[in-house]
């Protein structure tokens, strides 16, 4: 199937991924090609077989748990649903977000970086391949390693100054680098989108006002702006030695406008040999 290709967008929390991926979806479809957008949360609660489904909900409730695993609100330990319909009609990621953390623990955090890894080796082999295998143009807003390396970087925060515990987290962070970087995880064309962190800022409060569960360390008990950007800035770091280590083409970002950014993006990326392949052919 030649023209199957798997595009995944990296970028910090707000920075456009979304908007870019969905531009260059309607741009395909437009040119007529088979285009596929899948994401984890896209399969969740979408008319799908018990496998992978069951799994997929199960895992993906348990990150959450993981990450407040230990932690206590208002002097309370913090008791999250153990079901994913009673986690999801409880409206129970919203609710995180407004909770005031006390007393996080660092193990859950990490742990919860593994169950994301277990989550998308499984995506990645029931969803993505098999849609790929079918000569579909995979789109992927957000390459999944974002929330893991997140995950990690707040259970380092909650591990710093202890030496042995700050080991473990480098080395998960070189692992999920690895992983995310193996062939059937890594996607063909990778676009990193790169930009200032407070225009991502100003631009996520300009569209919901508030800041989501993983977008600042409030599940390591610090919430807000100065919050968000501390961890989006060592995201971002750590975002640009992985793209420049998978060979992905970056697209900058400004404060030029929605349109001549997005503009600018597609040519970029149009332009990528891998699609030009596709396009051409
Ligand atoms: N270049 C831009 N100029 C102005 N606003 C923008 C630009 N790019 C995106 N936005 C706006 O910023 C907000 C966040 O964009 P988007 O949802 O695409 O980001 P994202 O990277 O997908 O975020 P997330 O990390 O939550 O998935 C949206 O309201 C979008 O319209
Ligand atoms: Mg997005």
């Amino acid at each position: 199937m030649s023209g199957s290709l798997y595009v995944s967008f990296l970028g910090v929390d707000g920075i456009g991924k979304t908007t870019m991926a969905t531009a260059l979806a309607q741009t395909l479809e437009a040119a007529g090609l088979p285009v596929r957008q899948i994401s984890w949360r896209g399969v969740l609660d979408a008319p799908a077989p018990a496998w992978p489904q069951d799994a997929l909900q199960q895992l993906w409730l348990e990150t959450f748990r993981l990450l407040y695993g230990g932690a206590r609100s208002r002097g309370e330990w913090l008791s999250l649903p153990r079901d994913y319909r009673e986690w999801r009609d409880g409206d129970w990621e919203r609710r995180l977000e407004e909770l005031p953390v006390e007393a996080a623990r660092p193990s859950g955090p990490l742990a919860a970086a593994l169950v994301e890894l277990a989550g998308n080796l499984i995506l990645a082999d029931e969803m993505i391949r098999p849609a790929l295998r079918q000569g579909e143009i995979v789109i992927q807003e957000t390459f999944p390693f974002k929330h893991t390396l997140k995950e990690i970087l707040i259970g380092r925060r909650l591990v710093s100054g202890n030496g042995e515990w700050e080991g473990v987290a480098k080395a998960l962070e070189t692992l999920v680098t690895d992983f995310f970087g193996s062939p059937p995880l890594r996607p063909d064309l990778g676009i990193l989108v790169d930009g200032p962190v407070d225009l991502a800022y100003e631009w996520r409060m300009s569209q919901t006002g508030r800041l989501s569960v993983l977008e600042d360390y409030g599940a390591a008990g610090d919430r807000g702006m100065e919050s968000f950007r501390a961890l989006q800035e060592e995201t971002a770091r750590i975002f640009r030695s992985a793209a420049r280590q998978w060979g992905w083409a970056v697209h900058r970002v400004d404060d030029s406008g929605l349109e001549s950014n997005v503009r600018r993006g597609l040519d970029l990326i149009l332009d990528q040999p891998q699609l030009r392949g596709i396009i051409g052919g």
